[in-house]
């Protein structure tokens, strides 16, 4: 991967170039936005502090500032291009992987900064994992090699510990009873529905902390999203879940919290609201979430 340029991820203390710097009023538009909807007390798996994100000379997302329930599902949602995926990617140092990247702000895993020096990039994303829009499996490998594929690369070496661990996490990913008599047959043989829970225990297997979803269920018919769904609601008992969606009802269903995201006149995406999911959507406080949620716009 050597046409990636991964080294600018971390802002540097020189100051941006005029042509970079937010316009537009966003700052005043977005200044409402509470970063805290929980509870006081409530656990927090990740918190985000004034995190902007480019693409070389294209800002993508700016001053987002979130605290993210540990154990919960927190839906973001907002118009396509408002920097949803973006955002997410900031979180476990994915979107590095874009030439000309960088992050500015501060991204808190349990309380600590994963773009500190240092920090080792991949150890993050095995904390934070991520399920893709499309089911990939990867394409050579059998069922049981899939899960087992993070394991390996973790260094876990005993048959019998691979074994049990690639069970237990096609049980969480409610995948077990529907390839239990053929574990062997590749991953890519399975129905799209069951491909995005080969990919939800591939993820879950390495034991990850949270697990990051972007538009998981958009490529699969009703009944296979109402199954992925089924599943997000138990996997947040041991995972802090992250889900990107356009499907108000599936937000609505869900998630526990939800954030809503806007292009400002800046091109970047901004934070709107951030609420419980019920009051987002039965209460909503900003007429701009009002209008995204009963489709209005977007
Ligand atoms: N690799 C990239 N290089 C340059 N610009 C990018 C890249 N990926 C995304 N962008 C830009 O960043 C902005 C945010 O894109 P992003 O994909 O995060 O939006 P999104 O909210 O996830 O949209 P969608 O709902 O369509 O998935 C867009 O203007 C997009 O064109
Ligand atoms: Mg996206």
């Amino acid at each position: 991967m050597t046409h990636l340029n991964l080294s600018p991820v971390r802002p540097s203390d020189e100051p941006l170039p005029d042509m970079l710097r937010e316009t537009g009023g966003a700052s005043a538009e977005f200044a409402h936005a509470a970063p805290r909807p929980m509870p006081e007390g409530t656990p927090i798996a990740l918190s985000a502090h004034n995190v902007g994100a480019w693409y070389g000379s294209k800002k993508a997302i700016s001053g987002i500032s979130m605290e993210i329930a540990k154990n919960a599902v927190t839906a973001l949602i907002g118009p396509s291009g408002c920097g949803k995926s973006t955002y997410i990617r900031c979180f476990n140092r994915m979107h590095e992987f874009a030439p000309h990247a960088r992050v500015e702000g501060t991204i808190l895993l349990e309380g600590a900064d994963v773009y500190a020096p240092g920090v080792d990039p991949a150890r993050v994303r095995q904390r934070v994992g991520m399920v893709f829009q499309k089911p990939n499996p990867f394409p050579t490998m059998s069922v049981v090699e899939n899960v087992a594929a993070g394991l390996r690369f973790m260094g876990v070496r005993n048959r019998a510990e691979i074994s049990d661990r690639v069970e237990e996490a096609l049980k969480l990913a409610a995948l077990w009873d529907e390839v239990k008599s053929d574990l062997k047959k590749p991953g890519i043989a399975l129905s799209g529905g069951q491909q995005q829970r080969l990919c939800i225990a591939r993820t879950i297997a390495v034991e990850p902390e949270v697990v990051l979803m972007d538009e998981p269920c958009s490529a699969l018919d009703p009944v296979a999203t109402l199954k992925i769904e089924d599943l997000m609601r138990g996997l947040a008992e041991r995972y802090t879940i992250i889900i990107v969606t356009h499907n108000m009802q599936q937000a609505a269903r869900v998630s526990d919290y939800t954030a809503f995201l806007l292009m400002a006149g800046d091109g970047a995406g901004h934070l709107v609201e951030y609420r419980s999911t019920a009051d987002i959507f039965t209460n909503p406080h900003d007429k701009r979430t009002e209008d995204y949620i009963t489709g209005r716009f977007g």
